[in-house]
């Protein structure tokens, strides 16, 4: 029996049991996947015990993704670059730290944007938390020629800035409508829209109708934004897909089978978070 687990303070709302669950049940494999609550005073000795502890690894969530980047052995050059891990896994009795959430963004669009390409593009993001640090990374890494990170705290866009160069260029919070000219790509990274938060509000009516707008807020899976980009013609990809796709790679390190995000398993996730929801 193999097991991993999700780890996070407070930890009861992941989705992530479910999708691993289901794939688990798919692949045949004996093996389990739960949610562990693990307060900030215990993370160290947590990762530190993982191989005793009987874990093939783990996923990593709020709060813990930049403390554990600091834990484990090693991480690969990508995470390094972001200095945040949300998949451990063990190697040799040693734990490794990777990051999924650059290209569970990145699938996830290409599944739903046939042909989906930004090289040479420019790409707005707005947000600069922790979030946007995966999004502004695989943006980067797909070949975005400069990337505009809009942020009411402008200072947290320009550590970006200094952390990834100058290809990433910071904007104030209340300009964000005019820098849409000519992008291809409009990220929401902030917590607005979320069920409970504040509405986003971005004007987007500089924005060529051929971009793909995308939000990685999932609860409500068609968030305003998202609706009023689809109203003018733009592609709009929900949230959902980043969360499904980020997901991959740690169930194939972990169990061996590289699984596939299908339709039933996007419905599956789906109908957990609104029970009326409908393909
Ligand atoms: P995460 O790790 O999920 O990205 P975070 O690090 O708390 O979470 O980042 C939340 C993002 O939403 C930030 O970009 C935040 O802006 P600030 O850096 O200025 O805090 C943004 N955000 C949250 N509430 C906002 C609001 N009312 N207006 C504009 N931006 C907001």
């Amino acid at each position: 029996m193999i097991s991993a687990c999700v780890i996070g303070w407070p930890i009861a709302h992941s989705r992530s049991p479910l999708i691993h669950g289901y794939w688990l049940k798919q692949y045949a494999i004996d093996g389990s996947y739960t949610r562990r609550p693990v307060e900030p005073a215990s993370l160290a000795a947590f990762i530190a015990d993982l191989p005793q502890a009987g874990l093939a690894g783990c996923n990593v969530t709020l709060p813990h993704k930049e403390a554990v980047f600091g834990l484990v052995t090693r991480a690969d050059e990508s995470t390094e670059r972001l200095g945040a891990v949300n998949t451990v896994f063990l190697r040799n009795g040693r734990t490794l730290g990777t990051n999924t959430d650059g290209e569970g963004f990145i699938n996830s669009l290409r599944s739903s944007v046939p042909g989906f390409n930004i090289v040479n593009d420019r790409v707005v993001v707005l947000g600069a938390g922790g979030a946007s640090l995966a999004v502004v990374n695989a943006v980067l890494e797909q070949g975005a020629s400069e990337v505009v990170v809009a942020n009411r705290t402008l200072e947290k866009a320009e550590q970006l800035r200094q952390r990834f160069g100058s290809k990433v260029l910071p904007l104030a919070w209340d300009k964000a409508g005019d820098q849409l000219t000519e992008c291809s790509l409009l990220v929401n990274t902030t917590s607005l829209g979320m069920k409970g938060q504040p509405e986003l509000a971005v004007d987007l009516s500089r924005l060529p109708v051929e971009a793909v707008v995308t939000d990685i807020v999932y609860t409500p899976l068609r968030t305003r934004f998202l609706s009023d980009a689809a109203a003018r013609g733009n592609r709009a990809v929900d949230g959902l897909g980043m969360l499904l796709h980020q997901a991959v790679r740690g169930f194939s390190l972990w169990f061996g089978v590289t699984p596939q995000v299908t339709d039933e398993l996007h419905d599956l996730v789906a109908r957990d978070i609104d029970p009326d929801y409908k393909r």
